[in-house]
């Protein structure tokens, strides 16, 4: 006999537990960067839409289809396509996907709690010499943070859903929140700051391309943490009687604000650093901005503050981001603790170790894919670049597969388990939600424009990052 199904214990639990999912990286330095690259308040306008009229919606229906089966991915395609072979595919790729993507963000998140250690130490200003990073990701000390943070996300996660992952954001979200907001205030009373703000939030309509659209969209995406299989599988532990809409809704709107305000936190900092700044010659990599130029500006504020305070500003920020990705890790190295549990019949505790263990192994690897070995640093040659075990990693499962596996979800959402199975989970606990507005958008969106768009920013990406064109070359 298998143990009853946990669930989060309450409402504003699922809803903190979510969204420590999808406040991540993503949130706190991709979006910025992002944004200052594209048109400031036109590439918030862009993305907020995306975010609401195209993001929403799959993530309803993934929380629906955990929440019908009670199942993680693998076992919701299978029990609601009535045990069809060929929908397994997609379930089977919203296991190994998370599994992939948990193992190159936590060789990210490694180096995070790496400099976090080091401003502690008193080592801020060795942190912004160039040299220092490419030393730090290639000394062994990488190793030793990576077992404490695999020991700190599965120690939550052996807890279980109500005692461990609940437990953890209600806990760490209002520490985050709070954190970030002090951290803005105090940035915004600095020298120039106002400058910051003016490039983040007037819109550049000008600068919105193809591209930058395809970008906001994939930003979104994975800043809502889908296609992850992360929301089937949170889905599958929401009581019947809590709102999914209402719930996604909140999820969304927490994870663009947080986003949003970590732009004006970045942004004014910047300015203050240099107010001379050309945004545009900044790099287009979130870790380049962590781990490059996040520390040189922290330091600057020494001029005002003193080294402590600089030191402290800089350990509020990384430690911020620390937190944010570990609430991402749990939730996604919980995916396929779902699926050995509820496929397999294993324990919680026999999944966590099965799973710590291929991934530790995973991480290694993506870990010494930077010089330390060189098969492993020039693994492959794709689009006519040499890329690393780290990068493949990235590009295939990050910049690829989730488009298409949010497109699948839409699909066998409408077509195969059928509109009015999704609505009849949508209404439960929202009887609100029968006959309104929104239901009729979803289900009309959810068949049509939708799948269309996560196509074709998946095609789009295959091509740009497999054969360096894009569709707007072969127009
Ligand atoms: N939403 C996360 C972010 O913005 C993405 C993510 C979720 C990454 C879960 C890893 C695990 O960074």
């Amino acid at each position: 006999m298998s143990a009853p199904r946990e669930h989060f214990g309450s409402r504003i639990g699922f809803i903190l537990a979510a969204a420590g999912s999808a406040v991540g990286i993503g949130n706190l330095v991709s979006f910025p960067v992002a944004a200052t690259k594209s048109g400031g308040g036109a590439f918030l306008l862009v993305y907020a839409l995306f975010v609401f009229l195209i993001c929403l919606p799959v993530m309803m229906a993934e929380l629906a289809l955990g929440r019908k089966s009670d199942k993680d991915p693998v076992g919701a395609y299978r029990q609601l396509s009535g045990g069809s072979r060929l929908w397994r595919i997609p379930g089977w790729m919203a296991l190994i996907t998370p599994f992939m993507i948990a193992v190159f963000y936590m060789v990210v998140t490694v180096w995070v709690l790496g400099y976090l250690v080091e401003i502690f130490k008193g080592n801020l200003t060795g942190l912004t010499t160039e040299a220092y990073f490419g030393a730090f990701i290639n000394s062994n000390a990488v190793f030793v943070y990576l077992i404490a943070l695999m020991i700190i996300i599965n120690g939550v996660l052996a807890m279980g859903v109500k005692d461990g992952i609940e437990r953890a954001a209600k806990t760490l979200m209002p520490i985050l929140f709070v954190m970030l907001l002090i951290l803005v205030l105090f940035v915004l009373t600095r020298e120039n700051a106002v400058l910051g703000l003016k490039y983040y939030l007037i819109p550049d309509f000008a600068k919105i391309s193809p591209e930058v659209v395809s970008k906001a969209m994939a930003q979104a995406f994975f800043s809502l943490s889908l296609g992850m299989g992360i929301m089937i599988t949170y889905g599958s532990y929401m009581k019947k009687r809590d709102s999914i809409p209402g719930s996604a809704k909140a999820v969304a709107l927490t994870d663009t604000l947080v986003a949003f305000t970590a732009g004006l936190l970045i942004l004014p900092s910047i300015f203050h650093f240099n107010p001379q700044i050309d945004p545009a010659t900044l790099s287009d990599s979130s870790a380049g901005m962590i781990f490059l130029f996040l520390p040189k500006i922290f330091l600057s504020l020494q001029d005002s503050i003193g080294y402590i305070g600089a030191s402290i500003v800089a350990a509020t920020f990384f430690f911020l981001v620390l937190v944010a990705a570990l609430t991402s890790l749990v939730s996604i190295i919980e995916v396929p603790v779902a699926t050995l549990r509820d496929e397999r019949g294993m324990s919680r505790k026999k999944a966590i170790y099965a799973i710590a263990a291929v991934q530790l192994v995973l991480a290694i690897a993506c870990a010494m894919s930077f010089g330390m070995s060189g098969p492993l640093t020039e693994l492959i040659s794709i689009g006519g670049a040499n890329k690393s075990f780290f990068d493949l990693v990235e590009i295939l499962f990050y910049d690829t597969i989730l488009p298409l596996n949010g497109f699948l979800v839409c699909i066998f959402v409408i077509y195969k388990w059928k509109k009015a199975n999704l609505d009849r989970e949508l209404q439960e606990g929202d009887s609100s939600f029968a006959g309104s507005l929104s239901q009729k958008y979803v289900n009309f969106a959810l068949g049509t424009f939708i799948p269309a768009i996560l196509l074709l920013v998946f095609i789009n990406t295959v091509l740009l990052k497999f054969f360096n064109t894009s569709l707007l070359n072969l127009i």
